[in-house]
């Protein structure tokens, strides 16, 4: 049991398991876009343990590049529209893969998915490191998936809990 802030979690996916199943996501993508030189684009903060053990075993030609998602208020009635900060990269016919710590409502992802088609990119696909298909709001494809979790708040291996805990090396669940 660990202690984040106020909040008390469990162990649920040890390093080990981790590191497993991310090398043979990395494999997949390996296969899937030996030809296509893809653009790797990694979502701070919450992905970066996820992206730097993945990449530990893309041996691939790629690009690999770092945003920031920041929110503001829209005045259109899609409500809170997502800003991508930081990407510099040309999109247009690149073959775009999205790497996050977690799809929870999909709602982020759906947008940075529109975002950068709308941008020109040839195709994007996410790898996520974790999905709560439960919480599902808006539906997003996630081709690359390392654990489908239930719909239950998760802390570390990047992921934070009020901005603590992303640097735990296993991934902890909120105690019941
Ligand atoms: P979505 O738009 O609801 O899919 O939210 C995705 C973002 O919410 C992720 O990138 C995380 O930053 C955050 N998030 C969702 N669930 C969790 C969780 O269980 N622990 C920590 N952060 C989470």
């Amino acid at each position: 049991m660990i202690t984040v802030k106020d909040k008390t979690f469990v162990p649920f996916l040890e390093p080990t398991t981790l590191n497993a199943r991310i090398t043979e996501l990395a494999y997949e993508l390996n296969h899937d876009y030996h030809d296509k030189t893809p653009l790797f684009i990694v979502v701070l903060k919450g992905a970066f343990l996820f992206a730097a053990e993945l990449f530990k075993h893309v041996t691939i030609p790629c690009e690999i590049t770092f945003v920031r998602l920041a929110s503001y208020q829209s005045m259109e009635s899609s409500g809170r529209i997502k800003q991508i900060i930081g990407l510099e990269e040309p999109i247009e016919g690149r073959h775009v893969v999205i790497v996050e710590d977690i799809v929870d409502t999909g709602l982020t992802m759906a947008q940075l998915v529109r975002q950068l088609k709308e941008k020109g990119a040839e195709s994007v696909e996410v790898a996520t490191l974790l999905h709560k298909p439960e919480a599902m709001r808006e539906p997003v494809v996630t081709r690359y998936v390392g654990f489908e979790i239930e719909n239950r708040f998760v802390v570390g291996f990047g992921l934070d809990y009020d901005e603590q805990g992303r640097n735990l090396d296993a991934v902890y669940i909120l105690a019941d």
